[in-house]
């Protein structure tokens, strides 16, 4: 595939964060003790932020990024329901809601099955997040790149990078 230019890349650099989030969040769960109340309340405090993250994420590149891309192609009458459906079934909510309950595991068998279905939960959730965002970067970078000017990409990017340095 054609490398992309740096300043019109407006996922390589959010992206590079969520994809460490993901690393250091499968790092924590390898060490994370789940018999442990203070080690089980530290990762959630962790994963908490990390979702928290990834959802701001999600919200910057619909604002920013797809609701732009959208009008664009309706300008050109290109129609294209990938743009519309892409951040439909991400799963955030549902991750939220369980790290909400790991904080309710009185014992400690309660907590190592907790434990083990936070594990599951969170593979899936990578499974599905890490090819949403080679897809972003493959399928949806050079459909940019195709319908806005190489100007209006250096300022959708610039702008894009701006919110995430809010988070
Ligand atoms: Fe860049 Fe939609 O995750």
């Amino acid at each position: 595939c054609v490398p992309v230019p740096e300043e019109v890349d407006v996922f390589k650099v959010p992206h590079l964060r969520m994809k460490e989030l993901v690393n250091d969040y499968f790092e924590m769960l390898q060490t994370t003790n789940f018999s442990n109340v203070v080690d089980v309340q530290l990762l959630l405090d962790t994963l908490f932020r990390t979702f928290v993250e990834f959802k701001s994420h999600e919200q910057i590149e619909n604002r920013f990024i797809m609701k732009q891309l959208r009008t664009k192609l309706k300008a050109l009458s290109i129609n294209n329901t990938a743009v519309c459906n892409c951040h439909k079934d991400s799963r955030l909510k549902d991750i939220l809601q369980l790290l909400q309950d790991g904080l309710n595991k009185k014992t400690i068998a309660d907590r190592i099955n907790y434990g083990l279905q936070l594990k599951t939960s969170l593979e899936d959730f990578a499974k599905v997040f890490l090819p949403h965002m080679e897809e972003e970067e493959e399928v949806f970078q050079p459909l940019l790149q195709q319908v806005f000017s190489y100007e209006e990409l250096c300022e959708l990017r610039h702008r894009v990078i701006e919110q995430h340095l809010l988070l």
